[in-house]
Order: C-alpha cells, then sequence, then structure tokens
C-alpha cells in the first residue's frame, strides 16, 4: 500500500486510488474512512459524480495529514470554456474545502452527449486545459490531466499546450485493453490511469478469469487490480462493501509472466444493462 508512481513533474501518486462513482454523497464519507483504516491514501473523484463534497468532508475529517493523501476530482466533460473551466475548478475546491487538489482531469474530450461522435473539440480542450496549467501554476493542483482521451486527443495538446498531460485514466482491465492509448502515453511519460478495472464488476463471473485467481487463492477483483499494476498502469478499484475495500488492498502477490500472458489475450467488454453509459458503450473514433 505505499508503492507510489512518479509523475513527469516530480509528484508521486499512490499505485492504488479508490473509484467514488455511483457512491452518494451521503455515503461517501464512511467509505473513505473505511478505505484510509485499510491503508488507502487515493481517492478518485469528479465534479459530475455528486460527491466531491462528501470526500471533501471526509479528507478534512481524516486522522491521516492532509500531505499525506492523494485526492483526484475531474472537471466536467461539458466545460470546454476558459472562463467556465476556471470557474468550475474554482467551485471544486470550494465545495471539497480544500486548499489545493493533486490531480484534476479533464473529465473527456467530448461532452458526454457526444462522446465519440467524431468532433473531437479541439478548441473547446485547449481552452479547458489552459485553465489547469494556470490553476497549476497558482498552486491550486499538483498535477494535471485528462481521461478518455485518444492519440488524436492527446496530440492536438502536445501540439498547442504548455504542460503535457501527467495523467491519461482510460478504460482497461483484463479483457479490454486500450493498447494504442497505452503505448501513446508511454511514449510521451504520461501516466495511465485504469478505470473500471473489475469491468464495473461484470469480470467477477468470467470462468477463465476466476480460474487464474483461483490458483493464486486470490478473488477475481484482487487478481484484476494486481494485473494492472505488474502493467506498469494505476489501478482505480470502485468498492464501497468495506470487505471488498479491504479486499482490493491485498495485492502483495505476482502474477507469474505467462499468467500475465494469458489474462493480456483475453477479449471481452460486454457490460450489460452498464453498456448504456457512454464509456462502456464500445464507440471508438
Ligand atoms: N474517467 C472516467 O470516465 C471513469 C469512468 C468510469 C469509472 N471511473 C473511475 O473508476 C472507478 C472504478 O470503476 P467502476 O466503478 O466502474 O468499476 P470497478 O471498480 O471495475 O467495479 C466496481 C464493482 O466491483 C465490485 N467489487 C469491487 N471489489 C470487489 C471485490 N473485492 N469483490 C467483489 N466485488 C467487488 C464493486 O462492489 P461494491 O461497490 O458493492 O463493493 C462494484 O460493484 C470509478 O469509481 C471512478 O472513480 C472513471
Amino acid at each position: 500500500m505505499t508503492e507510489t508512481y512518479e509523475l513527469s513533474n516530480g509528484v508521486r501518486i499512490p499505485a492504488l486510488g479508490l473509484g467514488t462513482w455511483l457512491i452518494d454523497d451521503a455515503a461517501v464519507e464512511a467509505v473513505v474512512a473505511t478505505a484510509l483504516d485499510a491503508g488507502y491514501r487515493h481517492l478518485d473523484t469528479a465534479q459530475a459524480y455528486g460527491n466531491e463534497a462528501g470526500v471533501g468532508r471526509a479528507v478534512r475529517r481524516a486522522a491521516v495529514p492532509r500531505e499525506e493523501l492523494f485526492i483526484t476530482t475531474k472537471l466536467a466533460a461539458e466545460r470546454k470554456d476558459y472562463a467556465e473551466a476556471s470557474a468550475a475548478i474554482d467551485r471544486s475546491l470550494e465545495v471539497m474545502g480544500l486548499d489545493y487538489l493533486d490531480l484534476m482531469l479533464i473529465h473527456s474530450p467530448e461532452p458526454w452527449a457526444d462522446f465519440r461522435s467524431g468532433n473531437h473539440y479541439f478548441e473547446g480542450n485547449l481552452a479547458a486545459w489552459r485553465a489547469l496549467e494556470d490553476a497549476q501554476a497558482a498552486g491550486k493542483l499538483r498535477a494535471i490531466g485528462v481521461s478518455n482521451f485518444e492519440p488524436a486527443d492527446l496530440q492536438n495538446i502536445l501540439d498547442h499546450g504548455r504542460v503535457v498531460p501527467q495523467v491519461n485514466q482510460v478504460l482497461a482491465h483484463i479483457g479490454n485493453l486500450p493498447q494504442d492509448v497505452i503505448a501513446f502515453d508511454a511514449e510521451h511519460g504520461i501516466l495511465t490511469e485504469a478505470y473500471s478495472p473489475v469491468a464495473h464488476g461484470a469480470m467477477l463471473a468470467n470462468p477463465q478469469i476466476r480460474a487464474v485467481a483461483a490458483r493464486y487463492g486470490v478473488s477475481v477483483a484482487r487478481l484484476a487490480i494486481r494485473f494492472i499494476q505488474q502493467l506498469g498502469l494505476l489501478p482505480l478499484p470502485k468498492a464501497q462493501t468495506p470487505a471488498h475495500i479491504r479486499d482490493n488492498a491485498e495485492l502483495d502477490f505476482t502474477i507469474a509472466d505467462a499468467d500475465m500472458d494469458a489474462l493480456t489475450v483475453i477479449h471481452f467488454a460486454d457490460y450489460g444493462e452498464d453498456s448504456a453509459f457512454p464509456v462502456y458503450s464500445g464507440k471508438r473514433d
């Protein structure tokens, strides 16, 4: 639980983060408290999750000093204008009651209603990126990055931005690894964070993955999270069941190379009824 990665600007980021999507604002404070007890030091929220206030409360009330915690939020995907983005960054700080955030990401290159429409919103993303760059320069954000960005979206920032994104947070799990994005990120010193490392739960019943997990004597979730770390990516599992939160923090085992290879070539991306969410819609340019 003490393992960290170093971002390109020298900031250290704990190698496991707790996802908080779909956890109510009223419930998230207790979930975070359980996670901090279990050793987590990295939390992932977003303006769109509606629980920034609860995450902020949990951080302010924690026994763990603020500087030992790593807090990420995300600029709403619809903010593609400099003034709006700047105001939204300040609003996150205010809602969370924090002086600074460790990382803020542009949540998606496209507004959700237009996800992967083919319109890359290049101008709008540059405007939002400038707002993040300025907030970082002002000391409000220790690191800045993007989420759901494909190589063309990243290239736009590399060509016209002042700062290379420190992070790209994307959908990545056993069965669905965006190898082109992972390779592009690595080539440019951008850390890839893996969201939905347990496939939003869709992986739990997979017989092939269950068989490998059983051989290691670990749960499917633990295997899936450790797999992501061994790829050099940063997993962000969400759990609100205390036993799951604790289980997912037990990562002191190594998956053998042959099993890593076998898990890497599995393909599945069936998210059932959750396929209605843009991120699981399977749309790629
Ligand atoms: N940037 C983006 O666009 C984006 C999109 C999606 C997600 N994310 C981030 O990534 C985080 C994780 O993604 P996710 O919430 O989609 O899915 P996930 O972490 O892949 O899966 C969460 C599901 O797995 C269950 N689970 C977790 N650990 C388990 C265990 N040890 N045993 C059994 N079941 C377990 C959880 O149950 P319980 O909750 O009941 O414990 C929950 O139902 C999000 O919370 C969010 O922070 C970002």
